[in-house]
């Protein structure tokens, strides 16, 4: 797969794609993940990217020239744009299993107050990874890129992603623990020590449950 990232500030991504799994899937050639800083693309005589908002008001909008002609650049037929934006889709694992299978993934980061709307007509899909308002697209593609990246076969075991929060039945996950069995008066289940798979399955998926009905009621309403 290969990630094309649109953003005014490419210095932010430097350590972020350079440490964990996003390095092993690079090393291992799974994605490739090229930033572009889509400055360079400005036609003005200063780079400049951004103007007033037509009919007035408060700050500054995006331009659509800049993020038009780098997209253009960069587009194959195959190609999935996508601009990230607080009044996009709001973004879920089922939609990151889906840009897994994507070859060509062009992630455009808004910036400033908005956007020029026209941009919306050259993207195919917007996102917003929750209902709060960031000051960029550039956290917003870090988390994203995250999510579809370990889902890449080969990047982890499977059965670690299967067996994760959301992926069986919209259920959080059920609880783990490691050594030691006692720690400061706080103990490991003593199901989880006896040895008894099929007791240690069904505890398993009554924590899952419970937990999901504690924390999360709405996943269970699905
Ligand atoms: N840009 C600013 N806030 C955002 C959000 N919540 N999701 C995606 N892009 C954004």
């Amino acid at each position: 797969m290969v990630i094309d990232i649109l953003t005014l500030f490419p210095n932010m991504f430097k350590s972020i794609f350079e440490e964990s799994i996003i390095k092993r899937a690079k090393d291992l050639q799974k994605v490739t993940i090229n930033i572009h800083n889509f400055r360079d693309y400005s036609l003005d005589k200063h780079k400049k990217v951004d103007d007033t908002p037509y009919g007035g008001g408060a700050g500054m909008v995006l331009s659509i020239q800049p993020i038009y002609d780098c997209v253009e650049s960069l587009r194959k037929d195959y190609s999935k744009v996508i601009l990230l934006t607080p009044s996009g889709i709001p973004y879920k694992q089922k939609q990151a299993y889906q840009l897994a299978n994507e070859k060509h993934l062009i992630i455009i980061c808004g910036h400033y107050e908005g956007f020029d709307e026209r941009i919306r007509q050259i993207v195919d899909l917007e996102i917003s990874i929750g209902d709060y308002v960031l000051t960029g697209g550039e956290i917003p593609a870090m988390v994203i890129v995250d999510s579809i990246v370990r889902l890449i076969p080969g990047v982890i075991k499977e059965q670690s992603h299967l067996e994760e929060s959301f992926n069986k039945d919209y259920l959080l996950d059920y609880p783990t623990y490691t050594k030691p069995e006692e720690f400061k008066g706080m103990s490991v289940p003593e199901v989880l020590l006896s040895g008894n798979h099929q007791k240690i399955e069904e505890y398993r998926q009554k924590e899952s449950l419970r937990k999901t009905k504690e924390i999360r009621p709405d996943l269970l309403e699905k």
